[in-house]
């Protein structure tokens, strides 16, 4: 892991660093910006049950003080979802063998894949999507995972779960409903069809399109944004905006009152102001 400010033991980095290579990711930690990379390029960044836990792995070692986690792809996609090699006889080299439907502990298995995707609704952070080229499948469901999402114009998304005989499960139907809607995420679910970016932008999955070229300076002016304001504040307002969907008015106000309070005493009680 490459670290800022505070680098991690040097040894425990570098078996940290190795291992999330051998998933196919990377994660960089400068002060309060983490950046994790898809890495696996020449297949369009394909994912595999190493890639998830790999995600869980790296959720777990971004540190405390960090404020924004870019997630990003290299090469030409962001991501071309599951690695199809998995569903044929020889499989991926290096995976093991996943369970079967039936088999004891198929759903503690996803469960474990889900893990990798949850964790970037933290409200210690906002996570952003820094989305090129294609997004399809599981790497829609890593954009949806995310609280903002940047678009290069030529990024496209595609849940082709459905197409392939499955339903999406990397906890992509949550959000997607929740931005699109109940009718447009049936359509585009059932469908499997292809949004791209300025469509994208119309059903609210991208905060901003931007040219291709401008995509890293675009991610970079709104992490600058993010990190303007105060730190204590956006954690606890974040975590008060992700609870206002379930919430009634005046829960919802409750939980402000709450919130208000508890920031407030922890200033004054000399919490650190960064
Ligand atoms: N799994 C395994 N290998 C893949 C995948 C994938 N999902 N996607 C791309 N690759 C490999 C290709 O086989 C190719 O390998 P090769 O160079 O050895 O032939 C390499 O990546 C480059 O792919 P191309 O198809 O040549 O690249 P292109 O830019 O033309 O197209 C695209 C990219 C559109 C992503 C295309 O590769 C594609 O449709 N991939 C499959 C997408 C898919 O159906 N994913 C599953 C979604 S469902 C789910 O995630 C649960």
């Amino acid at each position: 892991m490459t670290t800022g400010a505070s680098a991690a033991e040097p040894a425990a980095a570098g078996v940290a660093v190795a291992e999330l290579a051998a998933a196919g990711l990377a994660l960089t930690v400068q002060d309060a910006v983490a950046t994790i990379t898809l890495s696996r390029p020449e297949r369009r960044n394909a994912m595999t049950p190493s890639m998830w836990h790999g995600l869980a792995r790296a959720g777990s070692l971004v540190p405390g003080h960090v404020r924004v986690v870019v997630v990003r792809g290299a090469g030409p996609s962001f991501c071309a979802g599951i690695d199809l090699r998995m569903f044929s006889a020889e499989g991926v080299p290096g995976e093991a063998d996943s369970l079967r439907p039936g088999e004891p502990g198929f759903g503690a298995s996803i469960a474990e894949f889900q893990a990798g995707y949850l964790w970037l609704r933290d409200p210690r952070f906002v996570s952003i999507a820094a989305v090129q080229g294609h997004a399809i499948g599981a790497g829609f469901q890593l954009a949806l995972s995310c609280d903002l999402r940047i678009l290069a114009d030529d990024a496209s998304f595609c849940m082709r779960e459905p197409a392939l005989g499955l339903v999406p499960d990397l906890t992509g139907t949550k959000p997607l409903v929740d931005i699109v809607g109940l009718p447009r995420a049936i359509e585009l679910c059932l469908t499997a069809r292809t949004v791209g970016a300025a469509e994208a932008a119309q059903l609210r999955l991208a905060e901003l399109v931007v040219p291709a070229a401008e995509l890293d300076a675009a991610v970079g002016d709104l992490t600058a944004a993010l990190l303007s304001t105060d730190a204590a504040a956006a954690r606890a307002t974040k975590a008060l905006l992700g609870q206002a969907h379930g919430h009634t008015l005046e829960e919802q106000a409750a939980a402000e009152r709450t919130a208000q309070a508890a920031l407030l005493a922890a200033r004054a009680a000399g919490a650190p102001r960064p």
